[in-house]
């Protein structure tokens, strides 16, 4: 009888010991670099490149996590256009004022929305947000993959929706909402800290 009590008793605090053990390392890898949180918060605008290639792998990683992106009733009102070729990036940074970066940039995806594809009436302006929260997907699994990128607006600036269109040919029902501009860091670029309590209303403003 009294074996059994204490193998009961070092059985319990064996299974105690593992317990702690496993709760010890999830918390660890919940604490590795690629954690979402850490993630969103290394995120930066990446305008500085090396001269290394960014695969096609990498790229559809990249638009598929944009196309994971919650869209107003689920409409997915968007086209990705994806760009490689160095005279298209070229010649898009010689026509966006503030996207001269495309220069030494190894990729870029314009991020359009197909607004006839989005709800209708004043609800068709959810295109712009859809599209947002399909480009900061974007971002932060380019940030994932230690890739840098910038999101350089394109709509609402008619000049730039024109230019863009004409150098991708992308119909006139379609609207370019931005380039991003992709390439590994040549790690000039940090994160800013943003935070700003004063601009958090609890329960009401
Ligand atoms: C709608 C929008 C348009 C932007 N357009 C440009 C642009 O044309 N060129 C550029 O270099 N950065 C552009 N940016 C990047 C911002 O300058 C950048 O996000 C901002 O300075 C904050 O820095 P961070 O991204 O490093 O946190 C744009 C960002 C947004 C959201």
């Amino acid at each position: 009888m009294k074996t059994i009590t204490l193998r009961l008793f070092v059985g319990i605090i064996l299974a105690v010991e593992l317990f702690c053990v496993y709760n010890a390392f999830s918390q660890e890898v919940s604490m590795t670099p690629n954690d979402t949180m850490a993630i969103i918060h290394r995120r930066k605008s990446v305008r500085t490149y090396t001269d290394k290639p960014v695969s096609v792998d990498l790229l559809e990683i990249l638009v598929k996590a944009g196309m994971a992106a919650p869209t107003a009733a689920d409409k997915r009102p968007w086209a990705f256009v994806v760009i490689t070729q160095r005279d298209v990036l070229d010649r898009l940074a010689e026509g966006l004022e503030y996207g001269k970066m495309l220069k030494n940039a190894q990729a870029a995806i314009a991020v359009c929305g197909i607004p006839e594809e989005s709800l209708p009436g004043i609800s068709q302006m959810y295109w712009v947000q859809d599209c947002s929260a399909a480009t900061q997907n974007i971002l932060l699994a380019a940030e994932s993959k230690n890739l840098g990128a910038v999101w350089l607006g394109i709509y609402p600036e008619n000049d730039r929706i024109d230019f863009v269109r004409s150098v991708l040919s992308i119909p006139s029902n379609v609207v370019p909402l931005n380039v991003i501009s992709i390439g590994y860091p040549a790690g000039l670029e940090r994160p800013k800290d943003k935070y700003d309590p004063d601009k958090i209303h609890w329960n009401k403003w």
